[in-house]
């Protein structure tokens, strides 16, 4: 059988997680002595020099609320390193089985086969995967069979998350996990044909996936149909010529471009190339100042893509914070330099372009940037020294950064309510459907390690509340009534109508942006595939007490493509709760 467990917080207990968590104290040590279902978390040792040695800037009242942070759960059982937001309802969570047991142990009776045990035949009996549960947090645990360490993942068209590498006997496997129900990993072991420790995964116009990169993988491959393998990469020299000798370009940052072509950054160059045969069809400047991937760990994302006037786009990439080259080997000298601190910005299909560099208040390695459902970015997460790896950063940084891309230079960053958990490597977050922001993992140690470290091991999952979402704004909250959602989708191109209702005062068509959120898959400082688009709204007339809204999609997969979006309706800059939407041709 296979339980929901939950151990959530007292006051965030309903009935229905309350009767699971009276079921889970049942479960846990029953069945042939294998204990299953969520472990205590051990005691944490009390807070070192380090660990104290925080960065907190003063929050930025000017722009009034400034979020708001909560526990969501004390106890995930698996420290999320990767993490994602899956259409059903849930998000998962997963880290690696290099790291030893979590707090979360698998039904009895069905133990994973360790491949590198010695002697042969040992069981790892930890679930290194769980389905989180963000409204109740309760967690059900997953069953990984191969490692999953550093790998990559992406939804396909019908939000199946499409999951790629990994680390030992988990390199070229890929695992699909579908949306619905209670289903678990599907693996197919040896389907790729580079090792991919470290890549980033891209989905493409026609639903396809390239996997890009990894250690000691100089190429990218497609991701081939469910039980096929794949023989053939294509090489991109760019990998191998930006390899240091602390590597600083794994995890490149990808992004496809309206043009369908994609965007790779690695270290601290960068290509537009084609997918389809991997040519260059362009190197952009050199973005100097130091490195941008991991070890270090910069944040990247394409800036959302504005349709309001038309689909003849000039899309941009932003590239913040990351390490000085020696970061990695100054770590091993217990030496943390200061994390880069500016950002650059370039469009990068217009020939000549140039990167615009701008500078974040402070320093930052490990963070993870969000395009939130208004268009602004959202940094989180990560550290002020030091770099990517086990126990190589100090000075986590505990304040969110608003990023608003339209704002002018100098104007754009907005310190934010301040996190009381550091988190830095291997930690992730994610946009949920209410539009708050899920936040967890955090691993800096080689296991899970609660005490004689200064940083224990993150269980803890918190949810961040932004500005937009203020109490005095709860009003203005405009609701999609569901019913109006489109049950089979949206073709290209389609309108999309929909009907929501706003108990503020009457809204008028210049309150309203409709935006689209492709929900990313998020480990190590970079959510892969994330994408935002700003709707065209075509049309809108109150009717009733309701309002119908009629907006654009887009025409072409190469803006979007196909798959789950999280459809947001915003009245003056307060987002509703998405709703979930298929775009398909
Ligand atoms: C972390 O935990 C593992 C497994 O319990 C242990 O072997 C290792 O020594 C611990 N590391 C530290 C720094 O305490």
């Amino acid at each position: 059988m296979r339980g929901i467990f939950s151990l959530t917080m007292a006051p965030l207990l309903r009935p229905g997680a309350l009767a699971a968590a009276l079921l889970a104290l049942a479960v846990v040590g029953v069945a042939q002595g294998q204990q299953v279902g969520l472990l205590r978390v051990p005691n944490r040792s009390p807070p070192t020099k380090a660990n104290m040695d925080r960065v907190v800037l003063p929050v930025d009242n000017a722009g009034g609320f400034a979020g708001l942070w909560n526990i969501l759960s004390e106890n995930a059982g698996v420290s999320a390193m990767h993490l994602a937001v899956m259409r059903h309802g849930k998000a998962v969570m997963f880290d690696t089985t290099t790291t030893g047991p979590s707090l979360m142990q698998l039904p009895a009776g069905n133990c994973r086969v360790d491949p590198r045990s010695d002697p042969p035949g040992g069981m790892d009996c930890s679930a290194h995967a769980v389905e989180f549960d963000y409204n109740t947090g309760a967690v059900r645990p997953l069953k990984i069979l191969t490692d999953t360490w550093c790998s990559s993942g992406a939804f396909d068209v019908d939000g199946m998350l499409v999951q790629t590498g990994g680390y030992f006997e988990g390199v070229k496997v890929v695992r699909r996990l579908n949306p619905q129900g209670n289903a678990d990993w599907v693996e197919f072991p040896n389907t790729l044909a580079e090792g991919r420790w470290y890549a980033t995964q891209q989905v493409l116009p026609d639903g396809r996936f390239i996997v890009v990169g990894g250690r000691r993988s100089f190429s990218y491959e497609f991701v081939p149909a469910a039980g096929q393998l794949n023989t053939q990469f294509t090489p991109l020299p760019l990998l191998q010529q930006t390899t240091d000798d602390v590597e600083n370009n794994l995890y490149p940052f990808v992004h496809l471009l309206p043009e369908g072509t994609v965007f790779l950054f690695a270290n601290d160059r960068s290509i537009v190339f084609d997918p389809q045969n991997g040519q260059v069809l362009r190197e952009l400047p050199k973005l100097n100042g130091g490195a941008r991937n991991y070890p270090a760990s910069g944040m990247s994302a394409l800036l959302p893509l504005d349709l309001r006037r038309g689909e003849r786009l000039s899309a941009e990439v932003i590239v913040c914070g990351g390490a000085p080259k020696e970061a990695f080997k100054l770590g091993e000298a217990n030496k943390f330099p200061h994390a880069l601190r500016d950002c650059g910005r370039i469009n990068p299909s217009k020939p000549g372009a140039r990167w615009a560099i701008d500078f974040m208040p402070v320093g930052r390695v490990m963070g993870d940037m969000l395009i939130l459902p208004t268009g602004d970015l959202l940094l989180l997460n990560g550290a002020a020294q030091g770099c990517s790896g086990w126990v190589f950063a100090r000075e986590p940084v505990l304040t969110p950064l608003l990023y608003s891309p339209r704002k002018r230079r100098g104007a754009r960053f907005r310190a934010l309510a301040a996190s009381n958990i550091p988190r830095m490597y291997h930690s992730s977050s994610a946009v949920l459907p209410d539009a708050t922001v899920l936040v967890a993992g955090g691993n800096t140690n080689s296991a899970y390690n609660f005490s004689g470290v200064d940083f224990p091991t993150e269980v803890r999952v918190e949810r961040y509340t932004p500005p937009y979402l203020a109490p005095e704004l709860v009003a203005t909250r405009p609701e999609i009534d569901l019913a109006s959602v489109p049950a089979n989708g949206v073709k290209y191109g389609d309108k999309l109508t929909l009907r929501f209702t706003s108990r503020g005062p009457a809204v008028t068509e210049a309150d309203m942006k409709v935006t689209m959120y492709a929900p990313p898959f998020t480990t190590h400082g970079f959510s892969q595939n994330q994408r935002l688009l700003v709707l065209q709204v075509t049309a809108f007339k109150p009717e009733g007490n309701k309002y119908k809204i009629t907006a654009q999609t887009p025409s072409k997969p190469t803006l979007a493509p196909p798959g789950y979006y999280l459809v947001f309706v915003l009245v003056k800059g307060v987002p509703s709760k998405a709703a979930w939407v298929k775009i398909h041709p």
